[in-house]
């Protein structure tokens, strides 16, 4: 039997990775939303694509508008992409807030009907919303992930295969920290065919190219106007969840539960982490130089205090 994935937000990044992953036949999938008729409509056209793209997926979307999820029971990974977007007006504090009790309902009620789920959540602001979903869920740390590494590294990797004309399978970039402006790329561990960055670009190509993957999530909003990414981010979701349902134990950077790795205490923070089966199935410790952990702190403190608003 093909397992279940359950997409809850049916907006541009929920849509598209419910395509995506219907499009591999990775998994059967349900596509939620609070709207009436558009996660149906979107769901229905996604299944009517199937014969062309040779995938036996099931998909099927339906309304949470009456609080029925039962049709998203028995999922094996549930991704959380609900929640607002910042409207003109609106500060950063009030999007944390709305956003928490969005995540935090939306939450409760998947927990409820997909006890051994793993939960991945893509809600902004993403290491805080990644809190408040462990703390909603009571699930053990390695089945609450946050979708942010992939995506910025994925970022990263595009920027350099770009800058040096070669391939994207050829990079590799690691991005470690919260999914903010704060976020840290590191070109030491970053490198083309194994080659560690420092010794392929000048200094200064290299600092471009990680100011511009700190700020890849802004640089799109800024270009789209009325929305964020979702082709990238999508991607990423689809690269977590096909690592965790065929158990791949990739090493992926993903926001993960830390308590005490890299000196951080009762946080989701952006690390290293092999994902599997099991979900997070181990944390990877990597040395960092003095100036890259004193980064990696300045950015566990900007997800703190997010945190600390919420009183989680
Ligand atoms: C991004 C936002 C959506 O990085 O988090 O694109």
């Amino acid at each position: 039997m093909r397992k279940k994935v359950t997409v809850v937000g049916g907006g541009f990044v929920g849509a598209t990775a419910a395509q995506r992953i219907a499009d591999a036949g990775l998994a059967d999938v349900v596509l939620t939303d609070i709207l009436d008729g558009v996660p149906a409509g979107k769901g229905l056209d996604m299944l009517e694509a199937m014969p062309i793209l040779r995938s036996d997926a099931r998909v099927e979307g339906v309304s949470t508008q009456g609080g029925d999820y039962s049709a998203t029971a028995g999922s094996a990974v549930v991704v959380i992409t609900a929640g607002f977007a910042r409207k003109p007006g609106m500060s950063r504090d009030d999007l944390v807030k709305a956003n928490y009790a969005v995540v935090k309902d939306v939450t409760e009620a998947v927990a409820r009907l997909s006890p051994e789920a793993i939960l991945m959540v893509v809600t902004n602001p993403l290491d805080v919303m990644c809190q408040v979903a462990y703390r909603a869920s009571k699930f053990p740390k390695n089945r609450v992930i946050g979708m942010a590494g992939v995506l910025d590294s994925a970022r990263m990797r595009a920027f350099i295969a770009t800058e040096m004309c070669v391939s994207v399978e050829n990079v590799h970039a690691f991005v470690l920290g919260g999914h903010g402006d704060d976020m840290v790329p590191l070109p030491r561990y970053s490198t083309v065919a194994g080659i560690p960055l420092p010794e392929l670009l000048p200094k200064e190509r290299i600092e471009a190219i990680v100011q511009r993957t700190r700020k890849g999530g802004g640089e799109i909003v800024n270009l789209l106007k009325t929305g964020s990414a979702y082709y990238a981010p999508s991607a990423a979701v689809y690269e977590m969840v096909d690592a965790i349902l065929r158990d791949r134990k990739k090493i992926l950077p993903c926001s993960a539960y830390l308590e005490g790795e890299y000196g951080i205490q009762g946080l989701f923070m952006g690390v290293p982490v092999k994902l599997g089966a099991q979900g997070i199935e181990q944390v990877v410790e990597i040395k960092l130089t003095p100036d890259e952990q004193a980064a990696l702190d300045k950015s566990a403190a900007s997800v703190r205090e997010v945190v600390n608003l919420l009183n989680l």
